[in-house]
């Protein structure tokens, strides 16, 4: 991994080290030749005209998306091919994808869901899960994807943000969701029921077995929602990421060039969309595009893992540098009993992927993991390593044609090749967020340095062009490639009968990138033990998520705070690496 100052200010410059690059054969074919050229000369209006829209003036993502290849030769092309490898082994055509969105939105009609309208769906990954955004889509409504992993404080909150008025859910998953907390929610839809319903409850099989298998879409602007996802920051509670319907210009057009996506292609995209990767490109990019899409429920397993490649001979992979560190980990021989050769692309997102996870990729598959940096906020990638341009092994990227995106410092000037500064884009792509939901100080807050939009990660140019990611500046942490802000966490700890105060930081890990560590003031009375260590993890597991819950969990007298109250994490990150704590006369007492 490159030297990773987490958290570092700005304006130091960054060392350079040996760079190995990656050359591209003399050749290669894809789908933007010349990356140099492509970035001097493209004009985002150009791609507009590859939607129906452009001559229609009708929007609707799920025209562009299903309908029109529904209604072209592409209708009985696979549009979706699912396996849980437990069971379920499915293939839905565009034609098939266009039929069950119809009837499910005529069920959310029935049930009085209207344009605009917020509908929680909270599912495991399975083709209901798509045909119930599709359908939500249809009507012109937003879905809001959460994901399966979550427990009840995190549904409350996003469903209690959001104000859905209906949500999608299972049996076993909708015991998380506190109606009683939720005045705006009026139904539940519940997948694979069986026995009585409650009044508020419907049936999705029932509800699927009545209605057409036509419902014309909802025709909405360009600039109305297309789906909102929750994303954490530093501070507060998770916040509504709005994208609108705009964005599948960027979506299209990121998806055939970074991803290299082309009309025959197999593309497995592992994210799940209860993440914007899991929609961006687990959804719309493909789909508008006419492309293939694979599916896996269940859980990780390196085996299955390859052998999905093998078995729908995936040509396309994008997934995330923590899934290629733990197939790495578990060794040469799995993949080698697998017939990888129908890849030809690969890329990677969420987090730096180190050197030595790509070249291990490269080995087994052929292929070098490419590059994708973006943020639920951006809502498509913007620096990319492309398929026929060489880059540097360890660096992000170069801005996608049609954006801007570079390193700035405080007052947003642009700094010289080298030096750590803020990552920075130029405003005005097209999936850039419409807002953040109900909450426009946030939403101002990614502005504050003026004429820019402010990732929060700290990054350095090279004098070749070439973006180096460094850290996050903020205390958001990437565990796993999942983004979790340390307030929820921390709002949950406190919610344990002994902790008296938690302060939470991410602390480097060779295969997660991060871990969740808590620190953990005790209650009179409480004793520290590794049975109490336990006890704490498992509840914000039940009542947060899984992979929210502190790996690690150290005692301590009391939190680091600033006299205004707040948690200092610098002072908890110097502790958990046994460093200096620096400057802390802000400190209390
Ligand atoms: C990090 C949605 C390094 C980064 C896609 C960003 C990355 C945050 C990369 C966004 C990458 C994403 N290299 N870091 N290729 N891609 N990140 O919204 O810190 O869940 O700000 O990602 O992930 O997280 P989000």
């Amino acid at each position: 991994m490159p030297a990773s100052p987490d958290h570092s200010a700005t304006g130091s410059p960054a060392t350079e080290h040996a760079v190995e690059w990656e050359r591209k054969p003399k050749g290669t074919q894809a789908n933007l030749p010349d990356y140099e050229a492509a970035y001097r000369t493209f004009n985002w209006k150009d791609v507009e005209s590859a939607f129906d829209w452009s001559r229609t003036g009708k929007v609707n993502m799920v025209h562009e998306a299903i309908d029109r290849h529904a209604a072209s030769a592409k209708s009985a092309q696979v549009a979706l091919h699912y396996t849980n490898y437990d069971g379920r082994d499915e293939q839905y055509t565009f034609a098939d994808l266009k039929r069950l969105s119809s009837r499910f939105g005529q069920a959310l009609k029935a049930l009085g869901v209207r344009r605009g309208d917020r509908v929680g769906v909270f599912l495991p990954r399975t083709p209901e899960l798509y045909i119930v955004i599709l359908g939500v889509h249809r009507i012109g409504a937003i879905p809001v994807p959460l994901f399966e992993a979550f427990m009840e404080q995190a549904i409350q909150d996003r469903l209690s943000d959001s104000e859905a008025v209906v949500c999608v859910t299972s049996p076993p998953l909708k015991t998380r969701i506190p109606l009683g907390q939720l005045p705006a929610l009026r139904h539940l839809v519940l997948v694979g029921a069986s026995g009585p319903l409650a009044a508020n409850e419907a049936s999705y099989e029932a509800l699927m077995a009545q209605g057409a298998d036509w419902l014309e879409p909802e025709w909405l602007t360009v600039d109305d929602g297309l789906i909102i996802h929750y994303t954490s920051g530093s501070t507060g509670k998770s916040k509504g990421v709005l994208h609108r319907q705009y964005a599948m210009v960027g979506h299209y057009q990121t998806a055939k060039w970074a991803l290299d996506l082309r009309d025959d292609d197999r593309f497995w995209c592992t994210a799940d969309p209860g993440w914007v990767t899991g929609t961006s490109y687990g959804i719309y990019g493909p789909w508008t595009l006419g492309v293939t899409s694979i599916v896996i429920g269940g859980r990780f397993d390196p085996d299955r893992w390859f052998h999905t490649i093998q078995r729908y001979r995936v040509t396309m992979w994008y997934s995330a540098p923590t899934a290629y560190r733990m197939l790495m980990s578990a060794g040469d021989a799995i993949p080698k009993q697998y017939d990888l050769s129908s890849l030809r692309h690969i890329c990677s997102v969420g987090e730096p992927l180190n050197p030595e996870a790509l070249k291990w990729v490269k080995k087994v598959t052929g292929i070098a993991p490419h590059e994708t940096w973006w943020m639920t906020e951006t809502g498509m990638q913007i620096v990319c390593n492309y398929r026929s341009a060489d880059f540097k092994i360890g660096c992000t990227g170069k801005p996608f044609p049609g954006t801007y995106a570079t390193v700035v410092d405080d007052q947003g000037r642009e700094l010289p090749p080298g030096e750590l500064g803020h990552l920075v884009v130029k405003p005005g792509w097209p999936a850039m967020m419409k807002e953040i939901w109900r909450d426009p100080a946030k939403y101002d807050e990614y502005f504050r340095i003026p004429g820019w939009y402010v990732s929060g990660d700290s990054a350095y140019k090279d004098a070749d062009g070439f973006i180096w990611y460094q850290g996050r500046q903020d205390d958001v942490i990437k565990t796993a490639g999942e983004r979790v802000g340390p307030f929820e966490v921390e709002s949950a700890l406190v919610a344990h009968r002994a902790v008296a105060e938690a302060g939470v930081i991410g602390k480097p890990d060779p295969i997660r990138g991060h871990i969740i560590k808590a620190f953990v003031a005790l209650r009179k009375g409480f004793q520290p033990s590794e049975a109490l260590k336990q006890e704490i993890a498992e509840f914000v597991k039940t009542n947060l998520a899984a992979h929210a819950a502190p790996r690690e969990i150290a005692f301590v007298e009391k939190v680091p705070k600033t006299r205004s109250g707040k948690i200092m994490r610098r002072v908890l990150r110097a502790w958990d690496q046994g460093l200096p704590v620096g400057d802390i006369s802000t400190m209390e007492e």
